[in-house]
């Protein structure tokens, strides 16, 4: 009985890696089946501006929760908006609109005015028509360039990812707009 402990164990080894083996020989297979021929990867480049109406009747960013402590807070610790921002060509007012920002900011730091950005870009003209890139970063306003991750992507863009760079072009308090230059480097098939 001693002896042939080892052997059913070695047994039990060989068997299951022989099932493993096998399975993943089936897997392997199939998926080669199911992927088809390769496609080639691309890196696109896309440059826009964002307009964000901050104030007015006819506003593209509403504050929609706060914290009991967020009106006392330097940082609007605590602040969560919604926006629905324009993505136009230039920076003018009258520039091509090309899509939309869409998500959720909020402001997450105590020491600093940092936003949590979760914003689908969704692109409404060319090539781009119908599909979206998902951005998830730290919007530190201190900085002047600030850097986000692209996250994913639907239409086009499946399988996407990359990074944001963006800076403030401008924000007018009497018309309640804030221009920001977006730069989007992004891989794909
Ligand atoms: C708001 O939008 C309406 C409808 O498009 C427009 O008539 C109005 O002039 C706009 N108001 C402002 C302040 O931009
Ligand atoms: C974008 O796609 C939508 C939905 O398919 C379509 O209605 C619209 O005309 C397209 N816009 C452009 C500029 O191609």
């Amino acid at each position: 009985m001693a002896r042939s402990l080892p052997k059913l164990i070695l047994f039990t080894l060989f068997f299951s890696l022989t099932t493993f083996a096998a399975r993943s020989q089936t897997s392997a297979r199939s998926l080669s089946i199911e992927a088809g021929p390769r496609r080639s990867e691309k890196l696109s480049h896309l440059h826009f501006y964002l307009h964000e109406v901050f104030a007015g009747p006819n506003f593209t960013a509403t504050q929609v929760a706060s914290a009991p402590t967020t009106i006392q807070s330097a940082t609007s610790f605590g602040a969560v908006f919604v926006i629905d921002d324009m993505l136009k060509l230039g920076p003018d007012a009258g520039s091509k609109l090309v899509g939309r920002a869409q998500g959720l900011t909020s402001s997450v730091s105590q020491a600093e005015s940092t936003l949590l950005m979760a914003v689908n870009f969704v692109f409404a003209e060319g090539k781009f028509n119908g599909s979206t890139l998902s951005m998830l970063g730290r919007n530190s306003l201190a900085l002047e360039v600030r850097e986000m991750a692209i996250t994913g992507g639907t239409g086009a863009f499946r399988l996407a990812r990359g990074y944001v760079r963006t800076k403030t072009h401008s924000i007018d308090r009497t018309s309640g707009l804030l221009v920001s230059e977006y730069d989007v480097y992004v891989w794909h098939y």
